[in-house]
């Protein structure tokens, strides 16, 4: 292992010259701070291994207040240093990198059942995290230069657990092999606080996309909006302008304007469009469709509405929510069959979901065609039932294409939080169907969460993590969406009126934990890929 520092060293330090080409000076303010993010892993750790080897959580809490304090200051005498604005705005709040990497640690040990054992795999850790971030700083602004080492890097972590952990007794969980990928998502996450490179090229273009949903008006009167966009978002949802009750509110008036305004903006900025959404049962229609009051009055207006919206932006929208939230509310109590008692089922039966799949591959045959359901990705009696509705949708030979999950995660109490393995295995459970799953509406309620503001945005990071790392572990998962990007505009607060903080922006456009935790589990994929 000690040979891999001089190697890697150079690399670091070459990082002024190849980052941002002739922007010397940001470059080097980019490598100052990945430099104290990757003194800051190694010194977490070590705080943990003595908090595990003395139970002693006061001097815990002055280590990492001291821990903070010195990165906060190696960040400020590199923003003095670089005399550049810009460099003041990435990698902003050294504070809240510390607490990410230092709830993460936790969890991580969390995992080790024996406590003799916490404080060696600490140890063993150290210099892994530390040289992880290097790695991971230079691969990001050099990835072809930087393949070997991190190759390297992963391997003799690799061997040297596999080595140590036994001969130190502590063999079973987590096995060398998981250690390394704990050590590798520690270091994920810590370089993802200090690059300054968006999840839009980090995710490359291999996806799965990483999506926002928008109202263009706010993108428009906001002028923090659109740089943000372009370089973190690679894929586009209306959040309600491409609605049945906004974008065509009577049964011949058509309202394209602002639908048109997020066409146009995607294909600017070269993003692909979830369409959303075709049918939804419950919300957003308009009079005359809610209330029809016959089978063949409701089957003429699907059918002007879909050939009109998908037809309008054939081969232009990728892929359509089919029909959005066909099971019960789970705030009303459910029908005897499950699904959501609405005009489009009381008039024409269950089957109008498969109806409304054949009319929208009829308008646009390249289109992707998706069933959304919100609350699906715990398992229990409601994935089962949107799951049987799926296999039937499939047996009858409706288009359907994927299956996209919500993920409001924690909206109501008792909040529930999704671990990463629950994920994967919910969207394998409709892989396994053949079908492509996307998680189409992220976002993470902190109100009721029983902890204090530091922790619940720790806790939110750990979620996007997740939720992020979830999909990429699953072959079909081809895009992840947040539910709108800043906390300012979130619908969370509109339409339910709490003012909470789900979204991975804050309010002034600040990353949160939550952001560096979905950018972690990209960025441990690169170092995983290696
Ligand atoms: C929400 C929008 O965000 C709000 O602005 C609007 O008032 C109501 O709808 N599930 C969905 C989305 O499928 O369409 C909803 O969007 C959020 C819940």
């Amino acid at each position: 292992m000690r040979s891999l520092l001089p190697a890697l060293l150079p690399a670091v330090l070459l990082l002024p010259l190849v980052a941002h080409g002739d922007d010397a000076s940001l470059a080097r303010c980019g490598a100052a701070k990945v430099e104290a993010m990757a003194r800051g892993c190694s010194d977490v750790l070590a705080a943990q291994a003595r908090l595990d080897a003395n139970g002693n959580t006061a001097g815990y809490e002055r280590r990492l207040e001291k821990i903070r304090a010195r990165v906060a200051s190696a960040w400020a005498e590199a923003e003095a240093d670089a005399n550049d604005t810009r460099c003041a705005a990435y990698a902003s709040n050294p504070g809240g990198a510390v607490d990410f990497l230092a709830t993460m640690t936790s969890r991580v040990m969390s995992e080790v059942p024996r406590a003799s054992c916490r404080p060696k795999l600490a140890r063993l850790l150290r210099r892994h995290c530390r040289q992880g971030v290097q790695t991971e700083a230079t691969a990001l602004v050099a990835p072809a230069d930087a393949a070997a080492a991190r190759a390297r890097a992963v391997q003799t972590l690799r061997d040297r657990l596999s080595r140590k952990w036994p001969r130190r007794g502590c063999t079973g969980v987590p096995t060398a092999d998981e250690a390394a990928d704990l050590a590798l998502g520690l270091a994920g996450t810590a370089a993802g606080h200090a690059t300054t490179r968006g999840m839009r090229e980090i995710a490359g273009p291999g996806g799965p996309f990483v999506g926002a949903a928008i109202e263009p008006h706010e993108v428009t009167a906001d002028p923090a909006y659109l740089p943000a966009l372009q370089r973190e978002v690679g894929s586009l949802t209306a959040e309600n302008v491409m609605k049945w009750g906004s974008v065509h509110p009577g049964p011949t008036t058509w309202n394209f304007g602002p639908a048109d305004e997020v066409v146009v903006l995607a294909d600017e900025t070269g993003m692909r469009i979830r369409g959303h959404t075709l049918i939804w049962g419950s919300l957003q229609i308009p009079p005359y469709v809610r209330n029809a009051t016959t089978a063949t009055e409701l089957r003429g207006y699907m059918a002007d509405h879909i050939a009109g919206l998908v037809g309008r932006y054939a081969e232009r929208i990728a892929q359509w929510d089919v029909v959005n939230e066909p099971l019960s509310s789970i705030l009303d109590p459910a029908t005897p069959d499950g699904l959501d008692d609405n005009v489009f089922r009381q008039l024409i039966g269950p089957g109008y979901i498969a109806e409304a799949f054949h009319l929208a591959r009829a308008a646009d045959p390249t289109a992707k065609l998706y069933l959304n359901e919100n609350s699906i990705l715990l398992p229990g009696p409601r994935q089962d039932r949107f799951y049987q509705l799926v296999v039937d949708l499939i047996a009858a030979g409706a288009p359907i294409d994927g299956v996209g999950f919500q993920a409001h995660v924690g909206l109501a109490p008792p909040a529930q939080y999704p671990s990463q393995g629950t994920i994967e295995a919910s969207l394998r459970r409709f892989t396994d169907l053949g079908l492509e799953v996307e998680l189409t509406e992220i976002d993470v309620t902190v109100l009721f969460r029983p902890a204090d503001t530091a922790t619940s945005f720790a806790l939110q990071g750990q979620d996007y993590r997740a939720l992020a790392g979830g999909c990429l572990a699953v072959a079909g998962c081809t895009g992840l969406t947040t539910w709108g990007m800043s906390d300012q505009y979130t619908w969370i607060r509109s339409f339910f009126g709490f003012h909470d903080f789900p979204l991975h922006f804050d309010d002034f456009w600040n990353r949160k934990p939550a952001y560096f935790g979905m950018r972690g589990a990209f960025l441990a994929r690169l170092l995983a890929d290696a």
